[in-house]
């Protein structure tokens, strides 16, 4: 029987590459998106021409709203009969600091990347009788710049969130997380904001998307690993 994933915020960018290269792996795919319809519809289309053995199925939820969260997980099982993989991925990423964030927003980052993230993990957990959570964070929960004040926040709660899950859920489900550093270009900024970036990094160079996808193949397949996060940031998070 084939394994199957859901993948939150599927439709584009970072989740759309995990997407991917999960399908390439084999796995039958839940593809979350909240807004990107064009994007989700035709990348499903895309799968199912290049892997016609495998089931692609899409999942519209705005993860901002508790009732829809809720649903999620139920819906994923009852369509493909189980789920294997969790990965939290969707997220909102916005600048600002402690003095110019509003409550909404603060309220808007921890719903999207933290609360329903513990939404999907409880109910997973209280659902299936085993399976894996992979949470993406964020390279920036280790220092305590302000600039991203509340995106910062929900990302080191998220973390915090998978070693207590990671506890509590073992020996029946391994909850681990991705640390990226600039991975991807913000909106706004091309290419050379990334090689800017990678250069004040310890290792002088990123490699991208692709740490990332291989930190993941290195956490799918170490059957014991759990409660474990990896940074893939050049060694940023050092600095
Ligand atoms: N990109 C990087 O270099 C980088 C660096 C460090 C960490 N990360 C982390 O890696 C993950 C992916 O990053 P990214 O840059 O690819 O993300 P992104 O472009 O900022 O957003 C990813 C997805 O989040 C979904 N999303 C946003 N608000 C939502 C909501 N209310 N409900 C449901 N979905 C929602 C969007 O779905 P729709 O488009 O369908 O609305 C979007 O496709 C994030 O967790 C991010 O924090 C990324």
């Amino acid at each position: 029987m084939a394994k199957v994933a859901l993948i939150t915020g599927s439709a584009v960018r970072l989740g759309r590459e995990i997407a991917f290269h999960l399908a390439y792996s084999g796995w039958d795919l839940a593809l979350h998106y909240r807004s990107s319809s064009k994007e989700i519809f035709d990348f499903e289309a895309e799968l199912k021409i290049r892997y016609p053995d495998q089931r692609f199925h899409i999942f519209q939820t705005d993860l901002g709203v508790k009732e829809q969260t809720q649903n999620l997980i139920k819906q994923v099982i009852d369509r493909f009969g189980h789920l294997d993989l969790l990965v939290n991925s969707a997220s909102v990423f916005e600048p600002s600091s402690l003095k110019e964030t509003s409550t909404d927003l603060m309220i808007r980052h921890m719903m999207v990347n933290y609360v329903s993230p513990f939404i999907l993990m409880r109910d997973f957990a209280n659902i299936a009788d085993n399976g894996q959570i992979i949470n993406i964070a964020d390279a920036r929960i280790k220092n305590n710049k302000s600039d991203y004040l509340s995106y910062s926040l929900s990302k080191k709660s998220l973390w915090e969130l998978t070693k207590m899950a990671a506890l509590e859920l073992a020996p029946h489900f391994r909850v681990n997380a991705i640390a990226p550093g600039a991975v991807l270009t913000p909106a706004g900024k091309d290419q050379r904001y990334l090689e800017k970036v990678a250069v004040n990094t310890p290792m002088k160079i990123s490699s991208g998307v692709n740490s990332v996808l291989k930190s993941i193949d290195f956490i799918i397949d170490n059957e014991d690993l759990t409660g474990q996060l990896i940074y893939c940031d050049g060694g940023a998070h050092l600095l």
